[in-house]
């Protein structure tokens, strides 16, 4: 199992995604902005085999997640892992954990829900009804986006 995944090679330093949740490795990095406003050096794997199944990899060199980041990604690989590397080695290892709320991070699919309305400063906000696949629900009006990863900001 280790041999397969040596095929992508280790980095020196920056972040590596780990066990995301197989074909979301795409979202993820839409998530990050990469490649548009990112010009780190990437690898990704799809589909590797591992312990529990398939997975996706992502490996982004000499940049670390910041925590709005950090729970994007929860969103969309519940099971993901964020492995901070520095100088070759695992500095810290986390597993991402979904808030109970998820506040101005993802717009509610409701166009006339209050936190869509223009000119009225209330930030989205959604309570997480279930983990893995992430389900949230509008805290204002109750809809549950289908879509989440297409509605992340
Ligand atoms: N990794 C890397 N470059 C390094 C060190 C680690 O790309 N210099 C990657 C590994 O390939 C792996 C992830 O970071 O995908 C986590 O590494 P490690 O903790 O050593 O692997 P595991 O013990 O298998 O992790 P887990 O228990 O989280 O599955
Ligand atoms: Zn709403």
């Amino acid at each position: 199992m280790k041999k397969k995944e040596l095929k992508i090679p280790l980095i020196k330093d920056g972040t590596v995604i780990d066990h995301i949740t197989a074909g979301n490795a795409v979202k993820v990095l839409h998530i990050l902005g990469i490649p548009k406003s990112s010009s780190s050096i990437v690898s990704v794997a799809m589909n590797v085999k591992s312990k529990f199944g398939k997975k996706d990899i992502v490996k982004i060199e000499n940049r670390e997640l910041d925590p709005r980041e950090v729970d994007k990604i929860a969103l969309i690989a519940p099971k993901a892992t964020i492995n901070f590397i520095r100088d070759y080695e695992v500095a810290k290892k986390h597993r991402v954990k979904l808030p109970k709320e998820i506040v101005g991070i993802v717009t509610c699919s409701n166009p006339t829900c209050v936190s869509n309305v223009k000119n009225e400063p209330i930030e989205s906000r959604f309570m997480v009804i279930s983990k893995d696949p992430a389900r949230i629900k509008c805290y204002y009006c109750e809809r549950e986006p289908e879509d989440i990863s297409e509605r992340i900001i």
